[in-house]
């Protein structure tokens, strides 16, 4: 632990203004840490509601960023699609979290998959696709349904469209607005699955138990834990997100979503170095929450338990359940979290529970 650790308050600044810097400030609050917020609109934000400053400026400010970075003792991202300019500039004052290989990696879908597969990681199969052409031959080749995506800046199911061999391939390409692609066969999984882990600044690593996850319409509606899988995919998930971690050398936090397949395979389908929405039972459901966990890791103090207090279920709240709410504040045992979001679009992230199962 570093000395300073509990002689002075350190302030970890937080790029980025959402529900997972929000619940990071209120975890790091609870360790008597101060949290200061950079992002354009960081006055009126989730996170910076609750932070002790906020910075609002554009990312590309050079000089905002550098009085942020001098104002903090470490700076982590609650997204991962920072410039690699803006981390340049940061990283030149203060540490930072996740570091430049995990961003640079997870930005971008194909780096990411063909980082797990040297690692021996098992992908679906993928084609880089950089024009309507590309994207006809590899339907040509694999002649089944895929999937394509934007490279990079998809989130939320946004930036993909299935396609069908039939289908006007020219008009798909358009679609999505971007040269950078990938196509992937389409997985008939039988679950999806999440893996944490935790990585400080020696190359300790801590794991979370691993979270079974429903999406609708592409973006997450629950998630519970611990995933009943059998042991053996649990292991090489942990042993999966531990690798890349390690790969990347990694500071903070590493989430790895997977797919299952009837044959009983694990197929690797992204990163995220951050927080991840799956994870979000932790903060009744562990005995240290990821949050909690990633504090401790900026803040150079030892990792947090993690073990689960049984089995635990998570559910998104979005714009259009936000009816809801009354009754679930009503609801003993149900812990309700909102992100303090005036404006309850459809499909927009507002807020979520945690409930323990069976109790
Ligand atoms: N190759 C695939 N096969 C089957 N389903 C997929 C595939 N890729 C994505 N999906 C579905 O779409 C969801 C979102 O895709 P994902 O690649 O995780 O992008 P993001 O979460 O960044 O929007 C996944 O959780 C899964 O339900
Ligand atoms: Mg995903």
């Amino acid at each position: 632990m570093n000395e300073n650790t509990l002689t002075s308050v350190q302030t970890i600044g937080i790029l980025g203004s959402g529900q997972l810097g929000r619940m990071l400030a209120i975890a790091a609050a609870q360790l008597g840490l101060r949290t200061h917020i950079y992002a354009p609109d960081a006055n009126t934000s989730p996170a910076g509601d609750i932070a002790h400053r906020t910075t609002t400026a554009a990312y590309h400010d050079n000089a905002a960023l550098a009085a942020f970075a001098a104002d903090v003792d470490v700076i982590t991202s609650e997204f991962e699609n920072v410039p690699a300019a803006v981390m340049d500039v940061l990283a030149a004052i203060c540490p930072v979290s996740p570091g430049r290989a995990a961003l640079y990696t997870a930005q971008h879908r194909i780096r990411e998959k063909t980082l797990a597969r040297e690692l021996g990681i098992a992908t679906p199969q993928f084609w880089p696709v950089t024009s309507a052409d590309d994207l006809k031959a590899a339907m040509r080749g694999h002649g089944l349904p895929g999937i394509l995506k934007s490279s990079s800046l998809g989130y939320d199911g946004k930036g993909q469209v299935r396609i069908k061999s039939d289908d006007d391939m020219d008009a798909a390409f358009d679609s999505l607005g971007t040269d950078d692609a990938i196509l992937e066969e389409i997985v008939d999984f039988t679950a999806e699955v999440s893996f944490m882990v935790a990585r400080d600044a020696i190359g300790g690593i801590s794991h979370f138990p691993a979270s079974l996850n429903h999406h609708r319409n592409g973006i997450l509606a629950q998630s519970a834990a611990p995933a009943p899988l059998h042991d053996e995919i649990i292991a090489e998930g942990m042993d999966a997100v531990e690798r890349m971690a390690e790969a990347l050398e990694l500071f903070g936090l590493l989430a790895l979503e997977a797919f299952t397949t009837v044959d009983g395979k694990l197929l690797f389908n992204e990163i995220a170095p951050r927080p991840h929405n799956s994870f979000h039972w932790t903060i009744e459901g562990c005995a240290t929450s990821q949050f909690a966990q990633l504090a401790r890791v900026l803040a150079r103090m030892p990792f947090g338990a993690t073990h689960i207090y049984g089995n635990w279920q998570m559910d998104n709240l979005l714009g259009e359940d936000m009816w809801k709410v009354p009754e679930l504040l009503a609801s003993a045992g149900t812990h309700v979290h909102l992100y303090g979001k005036a404006d309850a679009k459809t499909g927009r992230k507002m807020g979520h529970t945690n409930r323990l199962l069976g109790s």
